[in-house]
């Protein structure tokens, strides 16, 4: 997508983080966006903020967890703006438990949000953007944990999930005018760490699995990942580059390379995998 200006976003978890810092560079480029979110005070603050420098932007409340929730936002987009062109699937919450602190409830809310989401903003969305003949960008946020599974099983499932989903609809959808991106950030300084905040009562067992509740995630990894997401990259220069990644249809849009080699490792074991069953042949 060449030319942005005038184009029509829809964005999750726009209140926060990365999902504000994209909003933020696509406004400044020019786009309309819809910024959706579940928490309202925040995201009345981030409207409040950019309609400051004359973005054209607009808020919608809803839990992305609830494929109802995510149709009424996209019907409110259609309703203010009229059409969609960009859909940025970015809401997402650290935390469903390590082995042996899992629960049923962290499983489903982590996957709720961070999959489901992202299935259905995908289902709901894609029509949309088909409908005006003209093409557009579906965006959705992984994570390094799409490739490596270093944190929480159910995170890391998820991320894995959404890469699954995004390079598969990258073929899929390419004919229909759609470009598919996957962003896997790295350590970004952002609130994910402080998740818990936003889950839904019906979740309300995930609150223990999210590393703030009653089993805090001591594990070396979740310890090493607070520090380093203290200090994380700034989320507006993410939201940069997934601005031109849209513009470049970039099929993997990545924040930084300090993962680069661990991913590489594991592809080399992939190989090895493949390395010694070389030359044997199966029997039928
Ligand atoms: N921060 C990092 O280092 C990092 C690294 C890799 C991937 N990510 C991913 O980036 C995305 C954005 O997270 P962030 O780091 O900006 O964290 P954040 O907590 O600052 O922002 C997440 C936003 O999602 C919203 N949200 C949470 N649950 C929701 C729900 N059910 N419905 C609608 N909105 C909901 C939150 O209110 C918040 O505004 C997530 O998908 C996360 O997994 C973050």
């Amino acid at each position: 997508m060449k030319e942005l200006a005038g184009k029509v976003a829809f964005v999750t978890g726009a209140a926060s983080g990365i999902g504000l810092g994209i909003s933020t560079a696509l406004a400044q480029a020019g786009v309309k966006v819809m910024m959706c979110d579940i928490e309202k005070d925040a995201l009345d603050d981030a409207i409040s903020g950019l309609k400051q420098t004359n973005a054209d932007v607009d808020g919608v409340i809803a839990d992305v967890s609830l494929k109802a929730q995510l149709q009424a936002a996209a019907d409110a987009t259609m309703e203010r703006f009229g059409r969609v062109d960009i859909l940025v699937n970015n809401a997402g919450v650290g935390g469903g438990g390590r082995y042996g602190e899992w629960t049923d409830a962290g499983w489903e809310w982590t996957i709720g949000v961070n999959l489901m989401s992202v299935v259905w903003g995908i289902e709901i969305f894609g029509p949309l953007i088909e409908a005006h003949g003209e093409g557009g960008q579906i965006v959705s946020t992984a994570s390094i944990a799409g490739f490596l599974p270093v944190t929480n099983p159910p995170y890391n499932v998820t991320k894995f999930g959404v890469v699954a989903l995004s390079e598969g609809l990258r073929t899929e959808l390419e004919p229909r005018g759609i470009g598919v991106s996957v962003l896997c950030p790295g350590f970004i300084r952002t609130k994910i760490m402080d998740s818990a905040r936003n889950v839904p009562d019906r979740f309300a067992g995930a609150r223990d699995t999210t590393g703030e509740g009653a089993n805090l995630d001591h594990s070396e990894f979740a310890e090493m990942a607070r520090e380093a997401i203290a200090h994380g990259i700034d989320p507006l220069y993410v939201g940069e580059l997934v601005r031109e990644g849209i513009e470049g249809n970039w099929p993997y849009i990545f924040t930084d390379n300090e993962f680069e080699p661990a991913i590489m490792e594991r592809f080399a074991n992939v190989k090895a995998g493949f390395d010694r069953i070389r030359g044997r042949v199966p029997r039928h």
